[in-house]
């Protein structure tokens, strides 16, 4: 099982329409991957650059950085089978203007600092983000059950 992590960015947590943040959720757990921790949070400007330090240099880093740290943002692990590839689909191109319709970034996105998500590329990826924002005991393990599991809890 392949393992991602995804971040609802502050163009999406700081904007007045509301409804973005569950769209956005729901998209997600529509995929039939399953989310395994979730937190909002605000970064500091270290932790944004560790999280982005493959980019550091380029010309766009230090607005990238201003940017992600402007509100809160909102990290998830999500595993299951092609969970990187699955996750980037329906993410969309990282410039909105260039994203499919019907993909966050097309349908949410602002510009390309202003994209609304970020998930990972790689397994490495995975590891320096995730670790950032969650620890282990942050992580669930757990199985899906039937509905009549819940009879119980009268
Ligand atoms: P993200 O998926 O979070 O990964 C790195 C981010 O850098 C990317 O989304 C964009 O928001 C931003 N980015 C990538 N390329 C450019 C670019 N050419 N100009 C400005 N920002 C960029």
């Amino acid at each position: 099982m392949e393992k991602t992590f995804v971040m609802i960015k502050p163009d999406v947590t700081l904007r007045k329409t509301r409804g973005i943040i569950g769209d956005i959720i729901n998209r997600i757990e529509k995929t039939g991957l399953k989310i395994k921790a979730l937190k909002m949070k605000k970064l500091t400007k270290e932790e944004a650059e560790e999280f982005y330090s493959p980019h550091k240099g380029k010309h766009f880093y230090e607005t990238l950085i201003e940017f992600v740290t402007s509100g809160p943002v909102i990290g998830m692990i999500v595993e299951g089978e092609d969970a990187i590839k699955k996750i980037r689909e329906i993410c969309g191109a990282t410039d909105p203007k260039k994203a499919s319709e019907g993909t966050i970034r097309h349908d949410y996105g602002i510009n390309i600092t202003c994209n609304s998500i970020h998930a990972s590329t790689s397994e490495e990826d995975f590891q320096r983000e995730s670790s950032i924002f969650f620890s282990q005991d942050e992580v669930y393990d757990y199985e899906y059950v039937d509905e009549k599991e819940f009879e119980k809890y009268l």
